[in-house]
């Protein structure tokens, strides 16, 4: 067997091999898998012969640029303006050690230095990916691709892709596809990861439906595109990165650019086990906020819309707090302007008529009833008539000599603007130490259109999309260092702003608009597939809500929404004595096993297609096991007919174990939930169950 320079970069349970390849000039994955996995010949490995294509193309190179890989898709396009596209570099070195890798390569004609970057994520099976760019040159570069990296996974049967699929209402679609040759790709324009796709993609081999599952999730809120091209030497190569605006972006001599990171997962258990290591990472990101208790939360905007005022709001409150909520939020409508979604924006004052004693009385007001107070803000927003429009029309993306458009009508201030940050960071601040607020709802509601900055010179030079991006994060990271008593929910109309970048810097996020229950858990479903359990918002709503008018009995609506963080959004105050009662009894539950649903292990049961589905939640230390368990609606006959109730097969448990259902006293072994799984016996009005099992 020839040796190549090999390093191998080690997470808690796998490694990754990279090789510099006997081919060329780069570097390629050797293995990636369970520890020891690198250790045999290369999975990877190919017979190096070709024909009308050259061997960078068939290779499973970790980066390649457009010039040494012309024809199967290159990583990177970069020129000098006039000049011919195309780099061709030469191994310029590595440093790294288990746990850090940098490997350089360097085209001294074009005057470019590429760093290929790996960091492991201490505690979790991720491991990070991205690439600097550097001009070595006199002369400015072009660069009208710039991903971050690219993954490869040897495939024997075809691939198998899963991605998160959707639109406003719909987000986070759990969606598969059988890849044997071809492109598939997944992105965005929107300034934002958007509603279509989330920036997550699985791809297991097609030999069996749990085959070991690779992931990966671009750390990017703005711009960006997953590509996963079926080669054909049996491979599946993976490409991800950010999309500029403009469509290239220049690099100025001696300027670097460093790309967003791609994390990269690997689970020998299929895309269960994949869940994990994404809810374990996410764990990770949240660092020590994510000991902070998630409060019960009540937000009044399915309540109320844009009709605030400090009497209905405090009624809502007192409501609220009887049920056992913690927090209240006040959504939409509470400033000056906004009594529909025409106005208002921008103008971030309490509106004196909807609280005539002032703001800050109505806040004291619902503290006083036990409750911590939340305020939402659209910090990106503006009206075309509000004040602030007026004073500064120039801070609304537009492009000079065309008209602008309104979507959902209102305009989008260009966030990239320094002087845009500072009267964001003003606003928050002042809102924040002027108020007492524990919460704040960040959400964003329009994409960008005519995205150009008035008078800012030629559009092409401008790299509009990073600056956003750079605003934005900057305003969040502020928020932290300055108010870090202050809990953060990420929403943009629903999920449009859900990615790694964000989650690192908001202990919450809304998935989704829709709050019917059976659209809910569709919903639900995919996003727990990438995301943990305590980032996901999820609100018990009025039936039928909005969206979906199949009924479900409330023990579903809040079943579902314990799945994850528990709030309210219903108008409590059309509710009966009997509601309120149940509705605390639930809310009482859900605060007795939160720890677990927040900290444990979570696992998928079946999904929203199977008569029962559910979530397992297993504590750090295993002594208690939490099952939401939901009837999605198929309903068999039985009692009237002979039938036998609906089973969830637990997992994860030690079959010799017994576990106790401590409500209802009934014993059963770990064997038994493994192999026959927990009873459910549905009925019309019985649909959904908590289940709270204690290992003996
Ligand atoms: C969209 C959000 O997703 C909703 O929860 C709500 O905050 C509205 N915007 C308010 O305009």
């Amino acid at each position: 067997m020839t040796s190549y320079q090999r390093w191998t970069l080690r997470t808690e349970h796998t490694g990754y091999t990279v090789r510099l390849s006997p081919d060329g000039p780069w570097a390629e994955l050797d293995a990636w898998g369970p520890h020891g996995v690198e250790t045999g010949p290369s999975a990877l490995d190919w017979s190096h012969r070709t024909h009308f294509i050259t061997r960078a193309d068939a290779a499973p190179a970790e980066y390649l640029p457009h010039g040494i890989r012309p024809f199967n898709g290159a990583d990177l396009v970069a020129s000098r303006p006039g000049h011919e596209r195309g780099v061709w570099w030469t191994f310029g070195g590595a440093e790294g050690d288990e746990h850090s890798l940098r490997l350089t390569f360097t085209d001294d004609i074009l005057g470019l230095r590429t760093v290929l970057c790996y960091a492991t994520v201490p505690g979790t099976d991720v491991l990070h990916r991205w690439t600097e760019l550097t001009c070595t040159g006199s002369e400015e570069l072009r660069l009208d691709r710039l991903d971050s990296a690219a993954v490869n996974v040897p495939v024997t049967a075809g691939a198998r892709l899963t991605y998160l699929a959707g639109q406003w209402s719909q987000e986070f679609q759990r969606t598969q596809l059988d890849l044997h040759r071809g492109t598939f790709g997944i992105g965005s324009t929107q300034g934002a990861p958007g509603h279509a796709y989330a920036p997550w993609l699985a791809v297991q081999d097609l030999t069996t439906d749990d085959a070991p599952a690779y992931g990966v999730a671009l750390e990017w809120p703005g711009n960006w595109h997953i590509t996963a091209e079926a080669e054909p030497g049996g491979a599946v190569r993976v490409r991800a990165g950010r999309v500029p605006h403009e469509g290239a972006v220049f690099l100025a001599p001696g300027d670097t650019l460093t790309t967003p990171r791609l994390a990269c997962a690997f689970s020998p258990d299929g895309l269960d086990g994949l869940s994990r290591v994404w809810h374990r990472y996410e764990r990770h990101l949240a660092g020590d906020r994510l000991q902070r208790t998630r409060k019960v939360l009540y937000n009044s905007w399915e309540a109320t819309g844009f009709d605030v005022d400090a009497e209905q709001q405090l009624e809502l409150a007192k409501a609220a707090a009887d049920i056992g909520a913690e927090l209240f939020v006040v959504d939409d409508g509470w400033f000056t302007g906004r009594t529909d979604d025409t106005g208002g924006l921008g103008d971030w004052y309490p509106d004196p008529a909807a609280f005539p004693q002032g703001f800050a009385r109505f806040v004291d007001d619902v503290r006083a009833l036990g409750l911590d107070f939340g305020l939402w803000i659209e910090p990106e927003a503006v009206s075309p008539g509000s004040l602030l429009y007026a004073e500064h029309p120039e801070w609304a993306y537009r492009i000079d000599d065309r008209p602008a458009r309104l979507v959902r009508n209102q305009l989008l201030l260009d966030l990239g603007r320094p002087d845009v940050q500072e009267f964001v960071l003003a606003t928050l601040d002042r809102l924040l130490t002027g108020y007492d607020i524990d919460y704040l709802k960040w959400d964003m509601n329009r994409p960008p259109t005519e995205r150009g900055r008035p008078g800012a010179g030629p559009a092409d030079r401008l790299d509009l999309d990073a600056e956003h991006v750079h605003g934005y994060l900057r305003v969040l990271d502020h928020l932290r260092s300055a108010h870090p008593h202050v809990t953060i929910e990420g929403c943009a109309g629903g999920g449009g702003r859900i990615e790694h970048a964000t989650l690192a810097r908001t202990d919450v996020v809304w998935p989704s608009d829709n709050t019917a229950p059976l659209d809910r858990l569709n919903v639900q479903y995919g996003f727990l597939h990438a995301h943990a359990p305590h980032v996901m918002s999820s609100w018990v709503t009025d039936a039928p809500g909005v969206f979906d008018p199949r009924p479900r009995s409330l023990a579903f609506r809040f079943v579902t929404a314990m799945c994850g963080v528990l709030g309210v959004g219903a108008d409590l105050r059309a509710w009966t004595l009997d509601q309120r009662a149940e509705a605390a009894g639930w809310i009482a539950r859900y605060k007795d096993v939160r720890d677990v649903i927040h900290h444990g292990e979570a696992r998928l049961l079946g999904s929203p297609r199977d008569a029962t589905c559910g979530v397992q939640y297993d504590a750090p230390d295993g002594r208690r096991t939490v099952v939401a368990a939901l009837g999605t609606g198929r309903l068999t006959g039985a009692p009237l007919v002979p039938g036998r109730p609906s089973r969830l097969l637990l997992r994860g448990l030690d079959p010799a174990a017994t576990y106790r259902d401590l409500a209802t006293t009934t014993a059963y072994t770990g064997a038994h939930l493994l192999h026959y799984g927990l009873p459910f016996a549905w009925r019309a009005d019985h649909d959904a169950e908590l289940v709270v099992l204690t290992r003996q």
